[in-house]
């Protein structure tokens, strides 16, 4: 079989695991040959891409970005490109797509699939936004950077009496907040999906620092935006892909912060710096694992699906049933490794 491999949207670290491991997979369980298509789907609709093969993939597993490159283009939203990745697609002799993406690229997918092309998709983006899966690939680098952030603001807030606000990617949802917040040990985090009273804010903040702290650490989702109806008016600003204007929230309420409280306040904006480098164990091994999952999904017979990771809760177990026994890599992980060596 004829497989194509394809990266879209924004990059993170992780991508180069989840392409080795469907390389891998295709060539060495079922003597296929993998074609990738450059930057995302603009690739796929313009007949732009490369052979890949087992040779090409020396160090890519340390490696941040997209061997692939990747764009912010979609075809469901420009006319005649759907058809053309159709006919890219029937012209190339690709059987299979195995498309990595976050939101915009996984609806793409979905279009695809509907017309009839098999296609599976992985999830990706540092956001942790995409619905169905516990974890995307590049979420894991994306949160120890920004816990890394935090836990190094706070030494320079200690020395100096400072209010750190520290602004983490998160367009639409704050895992990132939340989760490097927790790590980190931040005081205050403010995330999309709860708008805001930057007068709670502030009043929680002076408080603080009345009775017993002489620093703070402020953690902003990049998306986080004011509640309506309180005192401080924001709409975010976007660039022409519809991406957030790095910077606008952070700074924003770090002026509002240091106003109301009066305590001397500093903005850190962290950016593309967490989404860039070398990816962590984890998002290395999602990577792997879902890259092997969506090449033996296509020769399954699947199509129109995800790979996915599920049911990572917090639960109570009886002590009982856990006392004296030992959990051994499960068969499906160990496969997984037996394949990629
Ligand atoms: O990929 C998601 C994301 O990292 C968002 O958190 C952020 O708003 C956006 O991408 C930035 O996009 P760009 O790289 O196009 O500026």
């Amino acid at each position: 079989m004829r497989v194509g491999v394809l990266t879209g949207g924004g990059d993170c670290p992780g991508l180069n695991a989840a392409i080795r491991a469907v390389v891998k997979r295709a060539e060495l369980e079922y003597g296929d040959s993998v074609i990738g298509f450059k930057n995302g789907w603009r690739g796929a609709a313009e007949g732009d891409f490369m052979p890949l093969t087992r040779s090409q993939l020396r160090n890519m597993l340390p490696s941040g970005g997209t061997i692939l490159g990747t764009a912010r283009f979609h075809p469901s939203r420009k006319d005649g490109s759907l058809e053309r990745v159709a006919r890219v697609l029937e012209a190339e002799r690709v059987e299979a797509l195995v498309c990595i993406g976050g939101d915009g690229t996984l609806k793409a997918a979905n279009r695809v699939s509907q017309s009839g092309v098999k296609v599976v998709g992985i999830p990706k983006t540092i956001d942790n936004d995409v619905v169905g899966t516990e974890l995307s690939i590049g979420f894991h680098t994306g949160v120890s950077i920004a816990t890394e952030a935090i836990d190094r603001l706070h030494t320079t807030a200690e020395s100096h009496n400072r209010i750190m606000v520290v602004e983490v990617m998160g367009h639409h949802a704050g895992w990132i907040a939340v989760g490097a917040g927790i790590a980190g040990g931040a005081d205050v985090i403010l995330i999309p999906e709860v708008p805001f009273d930057i007068d709670e804010v502030a009043d929680h903040l002076s408080h603080r620092h009345r009775s017993h702290a002489n620093f703070s650490i402020v953690a902003v989702a990049e998306g986080a935006v004011p509640a309506p109806g309180t005192s401080m008016d924001f709409s975010t600003p976007m660039d022409s892909h519809g991406s957030i204007i790095a910077g606008s929230i952070g700074s924003r309420i770090g002026a509002e912060i240091a106003s109301r409280t009066g305590f001397e306040t500093r903005v850190t904006v962290l950016g593309h710096v967490q989404r860039g480098g070398t990816p962590t164990a984890s998002d290395r091994i999602l990577g792997s694992r879902f890259g092997v999952a969506a090449v033996d999904a296509i020769h399954a017979g699947r199509s129109g699906v995800m790979t996915a990771l599920e049911t990572e809760k917090i639960a109570l177990v009886p002590l009982k049933d856990i006392a004296g026994k030992l959990k051994t890599v499960p068969d499906d992980l160990i496969a997984v490794a037996q394949g990629l060596v």
